[in-house]
């Protein structure tokens, strides 16, 4: 069965729900969602949600810390926006019932790496599902909104997919909405739009080891590079520093691992090598409140020159009923793997967790592609630069979600051209596979190859390595995608391959280390180089 509708959403993490409750007030909204519609990275979040509350703290050491973290490469304007609209953002999420914990009859606000003051608002450890929670209760009561829940979008409907368009510029094409497949029923399906938002979150399953849940495999980033939208930072993979060491023997993490809090760090949790002695000092005067690429690099350095596996966190020596009471999550998820953090150290390991780069946006949420808005961390919008402040993420998420909503309003009221007569999705010839295991093993190989050659430490060689590695299993995917009959896994394995094919090319085209990308061949930030890598449909 195909849709019409008047917006589409895809995604139902914060971003796609919360500009899914605005858009309602004017229009009507089919929102697709991969699985169920609370699986998402929103539903995982957990230290919180930074911005400007305490009196005492200002918008300009917000802004300030952001472009400390970002590494010379934020757009002022895009910060300055960010903190100055985010406390009216963040009235809209209390505003429908999203409770942030409270001390003394005050919001508990805390620190994480890289803030200069105590501005975090967090629901305990489950900051996440508590605001899935809130945002799902509301859009639940808005009868113009349809959420399809297991639908997963293939690719965008564009002139593209009419035949005497076909080859038409990026600049005289439109968005008309999405193919999408119903992976209950297997069949594909037209949705068409008046216009499409795309608030698919990250690509953290690009990597072997990932904070991210089975849902983050990067397809709205490959969906648009396949439509020609412009994409940019790629290479700027924020690792974090403080996953749990041996959380994939609990079932619920076999393809995610558990994340340890950086509001661990900020409560006082202090890092220790194997042998117990603490390190970074060494690293940076910030110590374990360094913003979070200088840790990650602090960690991984100390495991690769002692040969160990692990180093530990350490919160035992504050007071046991505290750290329950503001970590029951960790705390219950450590005890589960036999540790009981108020009495033994935490053992980690940094992962994947964060893309900072993205869908190119302005400050409008607007793609290259006349139609199409985006928001959510599958964007790019200036806000990060080459490292990402923490709890900055859920921030940038409501206030570009809040600017597509009225974006899209204007788009709408301007733009009155009927629907045009997109063909439905032929799949006539291609065949129901019967060896799926070549699909599965494709999706491990990416994973290996980009944590073998494309993690926290890079070199020329490691890429090149991992582009012939990439570009092979492109070729062997493509060719069984173009014979086969879609499913879940063929769709996944194809975005998660553009979106290796994307950060390297943005890898290799950086020839210098800033923030997040470290490259041995160009240690050094090369002052004249301040600008982003922008890449647009390049070949494979
Ligand atoms: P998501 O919440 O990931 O939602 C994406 C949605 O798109 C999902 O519903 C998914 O199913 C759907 N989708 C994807 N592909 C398709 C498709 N092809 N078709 C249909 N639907 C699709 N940030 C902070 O600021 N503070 C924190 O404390 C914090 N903690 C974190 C902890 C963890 C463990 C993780 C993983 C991330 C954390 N982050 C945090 C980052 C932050 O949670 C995410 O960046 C943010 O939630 C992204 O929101 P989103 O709406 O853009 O995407
Ligand atoms: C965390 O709780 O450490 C995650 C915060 C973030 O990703 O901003």
């Amino acid at each position: 069965m195909n849709y019409k509708t008047d917006v589409l959403i895809i995604g139902s993490g914060i971003a796609g729900l919360f500009a899914a409750l605005k858009i309602s007030d004017y229009a009507e909204v089919i929102l697709i969602t991969k699985k169920d519609k609370t699986e998402s990275n929103t539903n995982y979040a957990q230290g919180g949600i930074a911005s400007v509350i305490d009196i005492n703290d200002s918008f300009e050491k917000h802004i300030e810390d952001t472009l400390i973290a970002g590494a010379g490469l934020c757009h002022r304007e895009a910060v300055e926006m960010m903190v100055k609209e985010g406390p009216e953002r963040i009235k809209d999420l209390i505003g429908i019932g999203t409770k942030f914990t409270e001390r003394n009859g005050k919001f508990d606000l805390v620190k994480e790496g890289g803030h200069s003051h105590s501005r975090i608002l967090h629901a305990k450890d489950l900051t996440g599902q508590e605001i899935e929670r809130a945002l799902i209760n509301s859009v639940n009561l808005k009868s113009n909104i349809l959420i399809l829940e297991n639908f997963t979008a293939i690719d965008f409907l564009t002139e593209h997919n009419l035949k005497k368009n076909k080859n038409s510029d990026i600049e005289n094409k439109n968005c008309y909405g999405v193919y999408a497949l119903n992976s209950q029923t297997n069949e594909v399906i037209k949705i068409e739009s008046k216009a499409t938002l795309l608030a698919s979150g990250g690509l953290g399953q690009v990597y072997l080891h990932t904070t991210n849940p089975k849902i983050a495999t990067g397809d709205g980033f490959a969906m648009a590079y396949r439509a020609g939208v412009k994409i940019a930072n790629m290479e700027f993979i924020q690792f974090h520093p403080t996953s749990l060491y041996g959380s994939s023997s609990l079932p619920e993490f076999e393809s995610r691992s558990f994340l340890i809090s950086e509001a661990v760090r900020g409560f006082g949790g202090i890092l220790r090598t194997k042998d117990g002695n603490t390190f970074m000092e060494k690293y940076d005067s910030r110590k374990e409140l360094a913003p979070r690429d200088i840790v990650a690099r602090a960690i991984d350095n100390e495991l690769k020159k002692r040969g160990d596996e692990f180093i530990y966190l350490d919160i035992t020596f504050k007071n046991s009923s505290e750290i329950i009471e503001r970590f029951p999550n960790i705390y219950n998820t450590c005890k589960r793997i036999g540790i009981d953090i108020t009495k033994e150290f935490i053992p980690v390991v940094p992962s994947a967790h964060y893309a900072c780069g993205g869908v190119l946006v302005d400050k409008d949420a607007k793609t290259s592609l006349n139609g199409l808005y985006a928001c959510g961390e599958v964007t790019m919008t200036g806000v990060h630069g080459a490292n990402r402040l923490a709890s900055n993420s859920l921030l940038e998420a409501i206030v570009y979600s809040h600017k597509a909503a009225k974006s899209i309003k204007e788009f709408i009221k301007e733009n009155k051209n009927d629907f045009l007569e997109i063909p439905d999705w032929d799949d006539s010839g291609t065949l129901t596979h019967d060896e799926k295991i070549l699909v599965t093993h494709t999706i491990k190989e990416v994973k290996h190859t980009m944590w073998d050659y494309v993690g926290i430490v890079r070199s020329k060689q490691r890429l090149e390595r991992a582009k012939t590695r990439v570009s092979n299993l492109y070729k062997e995917n493509e060719s069984l995608y173009k014979k086969t009959k879609i499913y879940n896994d063929i769709l996944e394995a194809r975005n998660l391959i553009a979106c290796a094919h994307m950060i390297i090319k943005c890898a290799e085209m950086r020839k210098e280390s800033r923030g997040l990308h470290y490259i041995i061949d160009y240690p050094e930030s090369d002052p004249d180089y301040l600008s982003d890598t922008i890449i647009q449909n390049q070949k494979f």
